[in-house]
């Protein structure tokens, strides 16, 4: 199959490329701004704004199916923007509008497939009580995609973790227990984080685009408790870290936080802990899903860990 990805340049969108290439033609929808560079070599590129309708004419062309990613999302920098920078109508016009544009491009070109990646807490079934532009604008966009004439899926992935992570979104965590930290927060609260392998997320979306479900699904791990999590980080270091409770209190956590940055043990941002308590977890009958056979969360710890020692940055 011919296929199509949209936000090809990103972290989900670099692991799909390099595992579909041997089994499908995939086109890189890419933009001006985007390091293409970072993209394995011989691979097909379009030029494609999806805010912008008319530079997507060309995109379809040929096009059997379509993963679309590209999106704007917490804790992420795109090549245009830092996203802690962006505003409420910047998420509409590339999480709504855009996600629009391809679902109606898409439709034009009679496209196969369309697997659209939204996120865990815009799946019906998982509790989301606080409010978030990016949340509700992923379930706009879903709504778009689920509303539409195309053979569709959604999937709904929990906390992402492995390589090709160029946009550095789980460095600081990873830093902290590489630093020989004495102190690693945000991680360790009594909260609990549900973590899922990049790849298996990539081999969920490719299995979705050859058999379209016209439904949602979350591609999850286990829900583990941050002291589990924390400690497994800590492991991977040659060095000995001490991992220091710090309790999650609504209260009294931001004076915590602001002393541990001020005295320059991390730089973590209060506004990042308000959603810290518990990351991405699912109810217990949605664990573990996937499509495909799932690489562990310890596998994704370790292989997100190996990737930033082998491009030096630990
Ligand atoms: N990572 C996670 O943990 C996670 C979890 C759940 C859901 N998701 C969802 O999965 C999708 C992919 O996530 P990711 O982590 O791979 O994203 P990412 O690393 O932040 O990359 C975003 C991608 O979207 C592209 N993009 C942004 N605005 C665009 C526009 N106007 N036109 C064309 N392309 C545009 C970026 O292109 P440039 O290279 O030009 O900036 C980049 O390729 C997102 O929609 C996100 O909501 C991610």
């Amino acid at each position: 199959m011919r296929i199509l990805i949209t936000g090809a340049t990103g972290y989900i969108g670099l692991s799909i490329i390099r595992r579909i290439s041997d089994t499908h033609e995939p086109v890189a929808m890419v933009r001006e701004s985007s390091r293409t560079e970072l993209l394995p070599p011989n691979i097909e590129t379009v030029e494609g704004d999806i805010t912008d309708i008319e530079s997507l004419r060309g995109a379809f062309e040929g096009v059997d199916a379509v993963a679309h990613l590209a999106g704007v999302n917490p804790g992420s920098k795109n090549s245009t923007q830092v996203v802690s920078e962006v505003d409420e109508d910047t998420f509409t016009a590339v999480n709504v509008e855009g996600t629009r544009n391809i679902v109606n491009a898409a439709t034009e070109a009679n496209v196969s497939s369309l697997v659209y990646t939204s996120t865990t807490n815009a799946h019906p079934d998982v509790p989301y009580d606080y409010e978030s532009m990016y949340v509700d604008t992923k379930r706009r966009g879903g709504e778009i995609v689920s509303e539409s004439s195309l053979d569709y899926t959604i999937v709904h992935p929990t906390y992402v973790m492995g390589p090709y992570d160029y946009r550095l979104k789980r460095y600081n965590e990873f830093r902290l227990a590489a630093a020989n930290a004495i102190l690693i927060p945000p991680l360790y609260t009594p909260g609990r984080i549900n973590i899922v392998h990049v790849d298996t997320l990539a081999d969920s979306i490719i299995h979705y685009l050859e058999e379209p479900t016209r439904n949602r699904h979350l591609v999850s791990g286990r829900n583990i408790d941050r002291r589990t999590y924390t400690r497994q980080l800590a492991s991977l270091s040659d060095r000995h870290s001490f991992v220091f409770p710090l309790p999650f209190h609504k209260i009294l956590l931001p004076f915590i936080v602001r002393l541990v940055d001020a005295i320059g043990l991390a730089n973590v941002s209060v506004e990042s802990l308000a959603l810290e308590e518990h990351t991405a977890t699912v109810p217990e009958i949605h664990e573990e899903r996937a499509p495909v056979k799932r690489k562990s969360w310890k596998q994704a710890v370790t292989d997100t860990y190996r990737w930033y020692q082998d491009v030096r940055l630990l």
